[in-house]
């Protein structure tokens, strides 16, 4: 067992295979945090002083013992009221109106296997791989009782947490803040590595101090949002990426999250991740409970990288479901870039057809194929298929296209409504609005309230009205608008946003029901939901709407410190680039889209017979390593907010095979030459370059690494294969 308590001394003990994370429950019932870090042995609790702190006091049970303050002592799970002036990771408020909640050990619970929370995504595990424990906290005042969900995957030194807030009194109480993880380090120096970005500049790298005050990030937008992405490190101040402690959390959830980083007057750290506690006042009458979304943690002394790799095995094998989580992904050729909403079904036959000579497998009619929908100011909510625009149906159309051998897919965008449809004139009450305002637009369109049963269930029947017409292998789910105007006529508005979350997940879990076999693409404007929430439900997120190959640089090194490649959508698209106007080679382009899952989007019918065989070899090259790409261990080579270049591996499991790419970011007169220094291989090997033939140590590619043969032209990518030498062959 992967969890321990010892009954003398109160303590419970997480182990994974490189880690310890260890709390007691201490004389007063208060749950205290110890430790979390690399594998340490015995009980911790000598960790924890205590001294006279002014202006921090002291519960009444303590008595006259003044050096006793929650405002001091490292916590579990702190909550406002209890003399804890820090922030807190639950603030509840009374049915008489008092903001206070005072939490203190109940009981708790061994069990084997993982927990698994209603209605939310969460990491999943067999009975053999994981191990939960629940400690069941309790306020005796108001009966609120919060019981703490722990998840021990040892193996893959994870450790998930939850909580389930229950309304135990007899009034009804209002969750204010409800975070599901919380970490106090009593001491420390730390640095907080972050991701923000903007619509088509998503999760940039940043990296700050942990100062005295609060560092907060966080979303209120209805989604995860391309801002912030929900996913943090922590770490010490020489931490770099291949040595040193770093500690990270996930967030597994889709909507309004907080994460807060704050340094205490003592100097001690504590890192918060949980719901976002703006446009959020959760009631709850008696007996009735919030379930607070999952956080993913992890560990390492060995940098960033390390603990990337950590994360990516888990969202793989843990996180990512259904049969595409561990099987090739099709290739695919978007209709988006390639004619936005200028097409029929001729000219996606004809894109079907440029597919089969290609060697790609999918074709995916992207937005503009139902309702009245020739630009983006109309028709959303309409599901129905447009044939006078198609100029035959879409089954007829599908079997054109399953004839070539080609696979066909379609985009949908089911959370939302324009007010030129024929929905909005029947039912404007589903739209998010609040009664006497006009309503904030958003791509000129509104959002339906997901919260409620009835809209999805309406949407849910109209989409696989449409589904239903045809042999459709892939959908891409987006989500184009940022959510205002929160009001409903039907519930308490403090419930609105995370109710919509675990209704898009409900009409998620239900689409992935009824059709197994079809792969869901994540989507908001590109990466604006871009988390492990989604990816419970869609393997993979298209990453961001730009497509420029330099710029994919910078959001596919951000995106890679969570999520694994192949949960990232990247295509190659045409030139000058749409968002930029950047032109870079095919062959670059190629080689980014490549650290993701590999697809086009843009028009083969404009391309030159000599870009069309490039293509093609381009297509098989990717086949060639897709199993590599998809199941490799992802290693970055170079900082491409600070270096000439951008580096980046994929090293399998057994070492045996390296796919190296570098991309030049600056052409400068006379360069000098870039040296890139490999990382994971096998140092006592000899690995053979596949295409030149010349061979090296590993030893010697990871200490003194391999000079990129020079060349002219800015972003001129380089890509190799290395293999272990059989034999000296
Ligand atoms: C979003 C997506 C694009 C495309 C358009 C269609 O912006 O990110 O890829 O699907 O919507 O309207």
């Amino acid at each position: 067992m992967a969890v321990k308590y010892q009954e003398e001394d109160h303590i419970f003990t997480l182990q994974t295979e490189h880690t310890t994370y260890q709390m007691k429950v201490d004389e007063f019932g208060f749950l205290l945090h110890l430790y979390y870090g690399g594998k340490a042995e015995g009980c911790m609790d000598y960790l924890l002083t205590c001294s006279d702190r002014g202006f921090s006091g002291n519960p009444f049970d303590v008595g006259a013992d003044r050096t006793y303050s929650m405002d001091v002592l490292p916590q579990e799970y702190p909550c406002l009221g209890t003399g804890d002036y820090r922030n807190c990771a639950v603030n509840i408020r009374n049915a008489d109106g008092s903001e206070c909640c005072d939490l203190r050990y109940a009981s708790h619970e061994v069990r084997k296997g993982k927990y698994s929370l209603k209605g939310l995504p969460a990491v999943f595990a067999g009975e053999e791989e994981a191990d939960t424990l629940e400690i069941c906290l309790e306020d005796r005042v108001s009966g609120v009782q919060v019981r703490l969900l722990y998840g021990v995957l040892e193996k893959e030194d994870i450790i998930t947490r939850s909580a389930v807030i229950r309304n135990g009194g007899s009034g009804t109480v209002v969750v204010e803040k409800a975070s599901s993880a919380c970490l106090d380090f009593v001491t420390g120096e730390y640095d907080i590595l972050s991701f923000y970005g903007r619509h088509a500049m998503e999760r940039n790298f940043q990296r700050t101090r942990a100062a005295h005050g609060t560092f907060r990030i966080g979303s209120r937008r209805g989604t995860s949002s391309h801002q912030y992405n929900p996913a943090v490190m922590l770490a010490e101040r020489e931490t770099s990426e291949d040595a040193g402690s770093c500690y990270g959390m996930i967030f597994v959830y889709s909507g309004n999250f907080l994460c807060e980083a704050e340094q205490d007057q003592f100097g001690q750290t504590r890192l918060l991740m949980g719901l976002q506690e703006e446009l959020f006042h959760y009631p709850l009458k008696a007996g009735e409970s919030l379930v607070v979304p999952e956080t993913i943690l992890g560990y390492t002394e060995n940098g960033f990288g390390a603990l990337s790799r950590m994360f990516h095995r888990c969202i793989r094998n843990h996180i990512c479901r259904g049969k595409y989580a561990h099987g090739p992904r099709p290739v695919l050729l978007n209709s988006w870039e390639a004619s936005y909403f200028d097409f029929d079904g001729e000219s996606i036959c004809r894109l079907a057809e440029d597919a089969a000579a290609l060697g790609i497998d999918m074709v995916v009619m992207d937005d503009g194929w139902f309702g009245k929908r020739d630009d983006d100011n109309s028709g959303l909510g309409d599901w129905t298929v447009n044939e006078a625009k198609l100029g035959l149906t879409l089954g007829e159309m599908i079997g054109r296209i399953n004839g070539l051998g080609v696979k066909f897919g379609i985009w949908i965008e089911p959370e939302m409504v324009s007010e030129d449809s024929e929905l909005y004139r029947e039912h404007p009450d589903w739209a998010l609005q609040i009664p006497g305002r006009k309503p904030v637009r958003g791509r000129n369109q509104l959002v339906l309230d997901f919260s409620r049963e009835d809209v999805r269930e309406y949407i849910f029947k109209r989409i696989c009205g449409v589904l239903d017409q045809g042999n459709i292998e892939y959908v891409k789910w987006d989500m184009n608008r940022s959510i205002t105007d929160v009001y409903s006529v039907e519930k308490d508005q403090g419930k609105i946003l995370y109710d919509y979350v675990l209704g898009v997940y409900d009409f998620l879990e239900k689409l992935t029901e009824r059709y197994p076999w079809m792969l869901v693409e994540g989507c908001s404007g590109g990466g604006g939901r871009f988390d492990a929430g989604m990816l419970y439900y869609t393997p993979q997120i298209w990453c961001s709407d730009n497509t420029d190959a330099a710029d994919r640089l910078r959001i596919q090194y951000g995106t890679s410190f969570f999520y694994p490649a192949c949960t990232v959508g990247s295509h190659v698209s045409a030139v000058p680039n749409h968002q930029t106007g950047r032109k870079c080679s095919l062959h670059t382009r190629g080689v980014v889209a490549m650290a993701g899952t590999f697809g086009y989007e843009l028009d083969p019918g404009k391309l030159t017979e000599e870009e069309k065989a490039e293509v093609r070899a381009q297509v098989a090259r990717y086949k060639k390593y897709a199993d590599l790409i998809r199941t490799g261990d992802y290693y970055r080579l170079s900082e491409p907010f600070r270096d000439v270049c951008a580096a980046w591996a994929f090293v399998s499991e057994d070492r045996s095979r390296v796919l190296l790419n570098v991309v030049m970011q600056e052409v400068r007169g006379n360069m000098p030459t870039c040296y890139v220094k490999l990382k994971g291989l096998d140092p006592d090997v000899l690995y053979r370059d596949t295409e030149s033939g010349r061979k090296y140590y590993g030893s010697a590619l990871m200490r003194a690494g391999l000079p990129i043969p020079a060349g002219m032209g800015e972003y001129r990518a380089y890509q190799a294969e290395l293999a272990v030498c059989s034999n000296g062959q």
